[in-house]
């Protein structure tokens, strides 16, 4: 069990101004914010972000999404990390996620699911990398 995890608000959740509430969302449930940025990936980064996808037949479409417009990219930290936080967003598909979750409240679509969560502690520290360095990491 590790104590840090890592996200993306997504180019849709940034379009349709849901920033600072998902924020407040994950600061209610109580992650510190151990890492954070708002960058535009090129569809390069977003596609070697998402390589583990690269076979997938969503993958184009989930490239040219990432790459769409800015994302908000942070490193969390809470006990149980990766877990809690991945009940805190939802279901990847926003219509079987549960009721008060993240994904619930403001995905429209499973492409366009507004929020990213690591899926073990290993992509967690994977992910963080990409975004922060060692010096951004506090
Ligand atoms: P995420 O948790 O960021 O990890 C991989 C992403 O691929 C996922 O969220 C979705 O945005 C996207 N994805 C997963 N399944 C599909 C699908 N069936 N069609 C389109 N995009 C998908």
């Amino acid at each position: 069990m590790s104590n840090r995890t890592f996200t993306m608000i997504k180019p849709d959740a940034t379009e349709k101004g849901y920033t600072g509430a998902i924020l407040e969302k994950i600061n209610a449930a109580g992650f510190r914010i151990a890492a954070i940025k708002m960058l535009h990936l090129s569809a390069e980064k977003a596609g070697e972000f998402y390589a583990v996808h690269k076979e997938r037949p969503f993958y184009g479409e989930l490239v040219e999404f990432m790459s769409r417009g800015p994302i908000t990219a942070a490193i969390l930290e809470k006990e149980n990390a990766v877990e809690d936080f991945r009940k805190l967003i939802g279901a990847t598909n926003p219509a079987q996620a549960a009721e008060g979750t993240i994904r619930k409240l403001y995905a429209a679509s499973v492409g366009e699911n507004a929020i990213h969560g690591s899926d073990s502690d290993e992509n967690a520290r994977i992910e963080g990398d990409f975004f922060f360095s060692k010096l951004e990491q506090f």
